[in-house]
């Protein structure tokens, strides 16, 4: 398999540490992973009835998929750690690396815990420096419903540009969502304002 982070670094930030996911990182999970908020904004399901019906225990082969994260050398899977409370509040995710293309995808998600207090932008500059300070990548890109205001203010603040939109991409509570792709590359990320 191709290598594209050899080691799973810890970042150090003012508000969150990302690091590889520990036992008590995983177990924090599941109530962050169960979240109506999180489920409904990440398109985890269509309707409000199914982000509610969500149980906030792990089953087996989610704690295994995170168990494992550590051993994907073609991704990479941090746990945002609130550093005020030293607990986990979410996930940080760099994957669907091509390798031909030197680009990959972008994903986060914060829990109520953790969530406007910075933590969740802070995580995406620190994340976003880390890959192309350490890695060949030109590009990262993403998707965020237009539903999601908040998301595009802290990926548009990360130095996210708008590229285009897949309209009507989701319905939930039957109505039509359009999706906003949304890349960096690494010229705007040199090209980064200061600070
Ligand atoms: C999106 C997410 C990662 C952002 O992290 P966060 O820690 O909550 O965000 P921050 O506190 O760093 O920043 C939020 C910014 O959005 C702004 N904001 C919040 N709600 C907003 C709204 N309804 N409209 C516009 N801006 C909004 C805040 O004012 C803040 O900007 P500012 O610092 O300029 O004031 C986090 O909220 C989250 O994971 N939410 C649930 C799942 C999700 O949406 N995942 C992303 C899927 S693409």
């Amino acid at each position: 398999m191709s290598v594209l982070f050899p080691t799973k670094p810890t970042l150090t930030g003012q508000r969150v540490v990302l690091r590889p996911f520990g036992a008590y990182d995983i177990e924090a999970m599941g109530p962050i992973l169960a979240d109506p908020d999180v489920i409904r904004l990440t398109g985890s399901a269509h309707t409000t009835a199914e982000t509610l019906a969500a149980s906030a225990g792990l089953d087996a082969r989610t704690r295994s998929w995170y168990e494992t994260r550590v051993d994907q050398p073609d991704r990479l899977d941090l746990a945002i750690v609130d550093r005020e409370s030293d607990r986990c509040v979410g996930e940080a995710v760099l994957n669907e690396w091509s390798e031909a293309d030197d680009s990959c995808n972008f994903r986060i998600l914060v829990g109520p815990a953790g969530r406007d207090r910075g933590l969740g932008s802070e995580a995406t500059r620190l994340l976003v420096d880390y890959a192309f300070q350490n890695t060949t990548l030109n590009r990262i890109e993403l998707g965020v419903y237009a539903f999601n205001p908040r998301a595009l203010r802290v990926y548009g603040r990360a130095g996210f540009v708008v590229e285009g939109r897949r309209r009507d991409a989701l319905k939930f509570d039957g109505e039509y969502i359009d999706e906003i792709a949304m890349a960096i590359l690494r010229a705007d990320w040199e090209s980064r304002p200061a600070g």
